[in-house]
């Protein structure tokens, strides 16, 4: 069997002008957004998409131009959580425009791709043990190409809404070279702290600075403080977000949380945890 060492050249494919090419397009197209901001955690199920889906819209509320990246290609939920399931992709000269909330926040997801509720996204390779081999750079190649080829215009900030799993940071800090931020979610559990402690050293390692550390669903659990594991890993905590079922309920109807029971304690603390955000991005610590 060859290994790649075996392969003389690049096979006349000049693959690195290639992705040097895909590169600059990327880079074109996120000259436009003032800020690129990834949601990350390592543990699934902790609110992620939940607190994007929020964080874009109080934002968008407070005024910014606002975008959103399911960059969870495998389970997306964006376009569900943000009201725009169902609404059709137009592909202009500009790029594919993304659709709007109620709010004006762009969203892009692979749910809005996908032909069915019950399709999930495969991969095609000559066979599925391809598939299972190039998984890691086709999923790469699939998120700079839903950056790259959404029309986003002029942003203050995009979100990125990513998937569970520590390594997922990397691929995205490879693609976005000009990546503001990390803000990494947990929720009161020893489980998710065990979890998340390692994202944290992950998070350290890219080259955008690591805004802080939420904990979500708050007071659900009496579990570790998110104090002590932000003290730990020497980073901000951000905010603490309440557990409360009506903000579940407002993503499962698409509809924004924080604009629907303003007067909730869960609302007030997601507009206090952006404003933080929104101030650490634009003053960034010295
Ligand atoms: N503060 C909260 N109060 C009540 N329910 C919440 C809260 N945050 C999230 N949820 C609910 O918990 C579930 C999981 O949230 P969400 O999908 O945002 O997590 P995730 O970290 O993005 O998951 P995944 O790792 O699968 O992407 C959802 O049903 C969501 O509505
Ligand atoms: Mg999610």
């Amino acid at each position: 069997m060859k290994k790649y060492k075996d392969i003389a050249g690049d096979g006349g494919s000049n693959i690195v002008a290639q992705v040097e090419a895909q590169q600059r397009r990327l880079r074109a197209r996120l000259a436009t957004v003032r800020a690129v901001v990834a949601i990350v955690s390592g543990k699934g199920g902790v609110g992620k998409s939940s607190l994007t889906a929020n964080l874009a819209c109080c934002l968008a509320q407070a005024g910014l131009r606002v975008g959103v990246l399911d960059a969870d290609l495998n389970g997306p939920t964006m376009a569900k959580m943000l009201g725009v399931r169902g609404q059709r992709l137009v592909l202009a000269s500009g790029g594919v425009e993304p659709p709007r909330t109620s709010l004006g926040v762009k969203v892009m997801s692979m749910d809005l791709l996908l032909p069915s509720d019950s399709a999930p996204l495969q991969w095609n390779a000559v066979t599925q043990d391809e598939a299972h081999t190039w998984r890691g750079s086709m999923e790469a190649s699939a998120l700079r190409e839903f950056l790259t080829d959404t029309n986003w215009g002029e942003l203050d900030l995009l979100l990125l809404d990513l998937p569970p799993g520590t390594d997922r940071l990397l691929t995205i800090a490879a693609l976005v070279e000009r990546l503001a931020g990390t803000v990494v979610v947990t929720i009161p559990s020893d489980v998710s702290h065990l979890v998340v402690r390692k994202a944290i050293t992950v998070a350290s390692q890219v080259k955008a600075p690591v805004l802080g550390l939420v904990e979500n669903m708050a007071g659900l659990l009496s579990g570790p403080d998110a104090a002590l594991l932000a003290r730990d890993a020497g980073i901000p905590l951000l905010g603490r977000v309440p557990f409360d079922p009506a903000l579940a309920a407002a993503a499962d109807r698409g509809e924004p949380f924080v604009a629907v029971a303003p007067e909730s304690a869960a609302a007030r603390a997601l507009v206090a945890l952006a404003a933080e955000i929104q101030a650490r991005i634009t003053a960034p610590a010295a």
